[in-house]
């Protein structure tokens, strides 16, 4: 192996499956909410470039899918544009039990009727170090749209966001919701994984930025994907980055920006584990290491691309 694709072997900071002793344990990532000033352009975006399913609007707010879920992305008026205001993950637990165990760890949880349609029951946090509001709840009613085989993404995959401290919000994702931990770049970024997805979070720690670093939808496979990158040039978006293989996750990635300038992410073939107990990714051809098991990797432009071009300053510290 080069020394530009090293990385070290982490099993001493790898997590052992944790299947009942954290207060919640998500079972995936439900829902973003954006807030905007311009609502209309932002459901066009989603609706037309993206190809999402518009299910609930009003001029003040919007509920849009991908598929059976009500909705995985909210959009909220605003006067500034801001990205992952909220974030929704569905949990295991009954809602009784989630609030019981999280008070019991010392975690404070409202419970919410009126959050909005498609999620009518719903147990909110606030998210340390960032100070995003969390919903948790038990499922979402059904957004009634047909399944579609053009250029919407398949699914809401991951949603990542710059934080104060990745130590402080990896051990919170982990000790309070469930998570395992994935992956990290050096001592700034770190993947988690709450499902055999590598990753549905993962923070960057930074000393200048903070909100959300990017969102991402799934695509099926690299035709699908090829679809909603033509969609998108028919709309006049262009890429600004990719396409190109991460290593970390060995997705195929492409980002481009949404009309407020948030990043967006529309990627393919992310890692999965399908066996905790095992601990190592499903075996793929361009991976570095087999098993591949959690690792961390050198913070250097291969953990960010195995091949592809080069990203425009995406890291900032
Ligand atoms: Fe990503």
């Amino acid at each position: 192996m080069s020394s530009s694709t090293e990385h070290t072997e982490d099993t001493a900071t790898a997590s052992p499956p944790k299947p009942h002793d954290s207060p919640v344990r998500v079972s995936r990532l439900g829902y973003v909410s954006f807030e905007t000033p311009d609502v209309a352009r932002l459901m066009e975006y989603y609706t037309k470039v993206l190809g999402f399913a518009l299910v609930d609007d009003s001029p003040q707010q919007a509920f849009l899918t991908t598929g059976a879920d009500h909705h995985c992305v909210i959009i909220d008026k605003a006067e500034v544009a801001r990205g992952r205001s909220i974030v929704g993950y569905e949990i295991r637990e009954n809602l009784d039990d989630a609030q019981r165990r999280l008070k019991d760890a010392g975690i404070h949880g409202e419970r919410r009727t009126d959050t909005g349609p498609g999620t009518p029951d719903v147990l909110v946090l606030t998210e340390p170090e960032t100070g995003a509001t969390l919903h948790l709840y038990e499922d979402q009613q059904p957004s009634g749209v047909e399944p579609t085989f053009d250029h919407r993404p398949s699914k809401l995959g991951h949603v990542a966001a710059y934080t104060t401290s990745t130590g402080n919000m990896r051990s919170f994702y982990e000790d309070a919701m469930g998570f395992r931990w994935s992956d990290s770049i050096g001592d700034f970024f770190v993947f988690l994984r709450c499902n055999a997805d590598h990753h549905a979070a993962n923070f960057m720690q930074s000393d200048t930025m903070s909100g959300m670093h990017h969102i991402a939808y799934e695509a099926r496979d690299l035709t699908h994907l090829q679809t909603m990158i033509d969609n998108l040039a028919r709309h006049d978006y262009r890429l600004y980055w990719g396409p190109g293989r991460h290593a970390v996750g060995h997705n195929i990635f492409t980002y481009h920006e949404d009309p407020d300038g948030n990043h967006i992410e529309l990627f393919t073939q992310l890692d999965v584990m399908l066996d905790e107990e095992k601990g190592y990714y499903e075996p793929r051809p361009w991976h570095e290491h087999f098993p591949m098991c959690p690792t961390t990797w050198e913070a250097d432009i291969a953990a960010m691309n195995m091949w592809g071009p080069i990203p425009p300053g995406m890291i900032k510290r």
